[in-house]
């Protein structure tokens, strides 16, 4: 059939295109590097890749074609949800060369397996070569996690991190649009798009007023060194202060270099910072708190998904390399089912999460649906997170 020789095909593309990109990040790293923890909010390095296979061989070998597990214990190990990150590094990993030894196996067999599976045998998982597509993504997006940990390591020097930031908003684009009342389809239908995008639905919303790109470094520096991060939250009538309660003083990653002038660590490099760049390093709270200096908000989901699809079919510009926080908690679109495993999304839905929409200069092209949704808690710094208002 000729549709399945394509997905074939571009199935052991996308595979092999995350493989290269894992390996290539790590190279650089010795021992030391990739089984220590920078962070309790990340695991060691090692940690991540072994996931990675683990995670393929229970999709595309144990799934897929019934396979036996290489070892039971990676069960438990390689769950994200038995152990949180801050444990990991206490558990019986699996060390450098014996993850490496079996990502490469695991994949050795995958490939084997794609070569004679039938695509078209009517199961959902296998439809359109879905599930191969999810554990594509899973590995970028452990890509992305592992630059966020990568960062974390302030002195480690990555080789390749020249391009390692957003994207200049140019000044064209620093203003904001207006997006008339109307009727949109949110969500989507995408074969490889996951669950939680899922469906594709019409939705009205009334007129709003939107940024045309994300608040960038200059914008955000005018709003720290006006005491931005000094004044009480406008909500807490205790007089709450980012500097004085939270030892905030910036986003994460700049320091002071004078009264009004601040420098930022990148990859292990100090450099001064880029004006014209969309900020990034900022929790939901610093959004929310900018927003309300700026006398605006931040948008809804909805807001942000209809304004992306106009913005596609105008100019086209309209993502700059952050991550977005938006003011809505993670919840199922109308109509969600958990697909194929509760745990992708279904489990974190409720308040404690906050949406973000777009994606980071770190998110590969595989997942950087416009329909593709990322969520974390409001606390959270080390993702490479700005936001729009
Ligand atoms: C969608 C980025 C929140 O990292 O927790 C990785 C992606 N899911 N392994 C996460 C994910 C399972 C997920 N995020
Ligand atoms: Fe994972």
């Amino acid at each position: 059939m000729g549709v399945t020789v394509d997905v074939r095909a571009q199935v052991a593309g996308e595979l092999d295109s995350a493989r290269a990109r894992t390996l290539a990040l790590l190279a650089p790293l010795d021992d030391t590097a990739l089984t220590g923890q920078v962070s309790p909010l990340m695991s060691p390095l090692v940690w991540d890749l072994a996931h990675v296979g683990h995670y393929e061989e229970l999709w595309l070998l144990r799934n897929v074609a019934g396979a036996p597990p290489t070892d039971v214990l990676y069960d438990d190990v390689y769950d994200a949800f038995r152990h949180p990150r801050a444990e990991r590094p206490a558990l019986p990993i699996l060390g450098p060369a014996d993850a490496r030894r079996f990502v490469s196996d695991v994949r050795a067999r995958v490939l084997d397996v794609l070569a004679t599976v039938d695509l078209a045998r009517g199961d959902r998982l296998l439809r359109d070569g879905f599930v191969y597509g999810m554990v594509a993504q899973h590995e970028h997006q452990h890509d992305e996690t592992m630059l966020a940990t990568l960062q974390l390591m302030e002195d480690f020097v990555h080789p390749d991190a020249d391009d390692w930031h957003p994207r200049a908003v140019p000044p064209s684009l620093q203003a904001s649009i207006e997006i008339d009342r109307g009727g949109f389809v949110m969500g989507t239908d995408d074969p490889w798009a996951l669950d939680n995008e899922r469906p594709a639905r019409d939705r009205e919303l009334p007129a709003f007023r939107i940024d045309r790109a994300p608040v960038t470094n200059r914008d955000y520096q005018e709003f720290v060194d006006s005491g931005g991060y000094d004044e009480p939250r406008v909500w807490d009538p205790r007089g709450w202060s980012w500097r004085r309660n939270a030892g905030l003083e910036a986003p994460q990653f700049w320091a002071r270099e004078g009264a009004r002038s601040w420098s930022r660590v990148r990859y292990g490099r100090r450099e001064p910072i880029p004006a014209d760049e969309p900020v990034q390093h900022v929790c939901w709270y610093e959004a929310d708190a900018f927003a309300r200096w700026a006398g605006t908000r931040l948008p809804t989901e909805i807001e942000w998904e209809r304004a992306a699809l106009v913005a596609r079919e105008t100019n086209g510009q309209w993502d700059h390399g952050v991550w977005e926080w938006t003011a809505s908690d993670f919840r199922g679109h109308p109509g969600f089912e958990a697909f194929p495993y509760r745990e992708y999304s279904e489990v974190f839905f409720g308040p404690e999460y906050k949406v973000l929409r777009g994606g980071s200069w770190a998110t590969h092209p595989l997942v950087h649906r416009l329909s593709f949704r990322n969520w974390d808690y409001p606390i959270r710094r080390q993702i490479f997170a700005g936001f729009r208002c």
